[in-house]
């Protein structure tokens, strides 16, 4: 059987030379799969996150149908607050909705800490699917926590993030409590996730956007800091990735990552001298998925060509796959990378 180590997805985490530019999508489980829709009917979006057996068959689908270079494992960066006993929910159309919002020190000490044991369906899920991949690789995850604390603070998805940016600038102590906790739980749900087979993790720091460089780096890029540290204390591939994150983008290199998830917005040839001696994940515009195959192809042609000088490329959407995208024209897509960049 091949080496893991020897995947595309891995060698160009790690800055190596590549048979081909390896290719997965963020969300490329769920909405947009029918088989996803179907094996959902009647189960709550964080049931099916603690159902083993089901965030094994879901991982795989999008695996099966475009045989894309690495599988991300189906959670979702709120779970780990469900597992200590947070109350919350996610809202289909909406995103997680937690029912009391942390605003006070007393509200951040109510929160436990994460301990493996708490998380048994994980590892076994992890396993599970770990067995199923063979050769191919499984990306574990978290939420970084800036965006996890958004939710937390706002009570629910937000524009501005108004309140959270508000305690982050005027409660202090309250803030760094927070952000602590967070860190610690993130970095634990990454170790259970690599310790039972997960090959590389990322960091979802999706609305880190809404930042300046000087308040990320003094109120955020210290506690994103300690996720990576811990997780690249596991020997594994870090990517981390945020949306809107142009002015971000080198802070978020030394934060501690190996690659650098980029969103569409950048090209390529700007984010690649930014980010240093570290690789690149992305980004074509995920709405070219709706355009016809020979115009997204193009476009997904410029982004190869961009992530070359990178140390690293992974082709990627700038951001999740958008619910109604046609699977067919996700297929197109990774066979087109795939066979584009032979001996890139
Ligand atoms: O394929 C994958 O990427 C796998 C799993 C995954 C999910 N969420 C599954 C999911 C991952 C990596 C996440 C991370 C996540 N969750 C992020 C960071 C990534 C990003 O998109 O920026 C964020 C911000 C969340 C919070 C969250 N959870 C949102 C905004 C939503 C969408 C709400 C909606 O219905 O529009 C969720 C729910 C969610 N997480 C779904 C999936 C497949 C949809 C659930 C469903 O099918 O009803």
């Amino acid at each position: 059987m091949p080496d893991l180590r020897d995947s595309a997805f891995l060698k160009a985490a790690r800055g190596e030379p590549v048979p081909h530019t390896p290719v997965w999508f963020m969300r490329q489980a769920g909405r947009s799969l029918p088989e996803y829709l179907r094996i959902r009917e009647g189960v709550g979006m964080l049931d099916s996150c603690m159902n083993p057996e089901l965030v094994v068959e879901i991982t795989l689908q999008p695996v099966r149908r475009y045989g894309v270079d690495a599988a991300i494992f189906f959670s979702d960066i709120v779970l780990p607050l469900k597992a200590v006993g947070v109350d919350l929910d996610i809202v289909p159309g909406v995103g997680p909705v937690v029912a009391k919002p942390v605003r006070t020190l007393a509200d951040v000490d109510a929160i436990p800490e994460l301990t493996p044991e708490q998380v048994p369906f994980i590892t076994e899920a992890v396993s599970g699917l770990v067995a199923e991949l063979g050769a191919t690789p499984l990306i574990g995850f978290a939420g970084a926590p800036f965006t996890v604390a958004s939710y937390l603070v706002e009570g629910g998805p937000s524009k501005e993030h108004a309140k959270t940016k508000a305690m982050m600038f005027g409660a202090p102590d309250v803030w760094d409590a927070l952000m602590r906790k967070i860190a610690d739980m993130s970095a634990t749900y990454l170790e259970v996730q690599v310790a039972a087979g997960a090959s590389a993790v990322q960091l979802f720091d999706s609305w880190a956007g809404a930042l300046t460089p000087a308040d990320y780096r003094e109120h955020v890029m210290p506690h994103s800091a300690r996720v990576l540290e811990r997780a690249g204390a596991l020997g594994v591939p870090r990517i981390h990735f945020g949306v809107g994150t142009s002015n971000l983008l080198g802070l978020m290199g030394e934060a501690g990552a190996d690659v650098v998830g980029v969103d569409w917005r950048t090209p390529l040839a700007n984010a690649i001298p930014l980010v240093g001696d570290r690789g690149v994940q992305g980004n074509l515009d995920p709405t070219l998925v709706f355009a016809p195959a020979d115009v997204m192809t193009a476009r997904a042609a410029e982004v190869i060509e961009a992530g070359r000088a990178a140390k690293g490329h992974i082709f990627n959407l700038g951001h999740g796959v958008i619910p109604s995208t046609d699977p067919d024209q996700l297929k197109r897509l990774t066979e087109f990378v795939q066979s584009y960049s032979v001996d890139a």
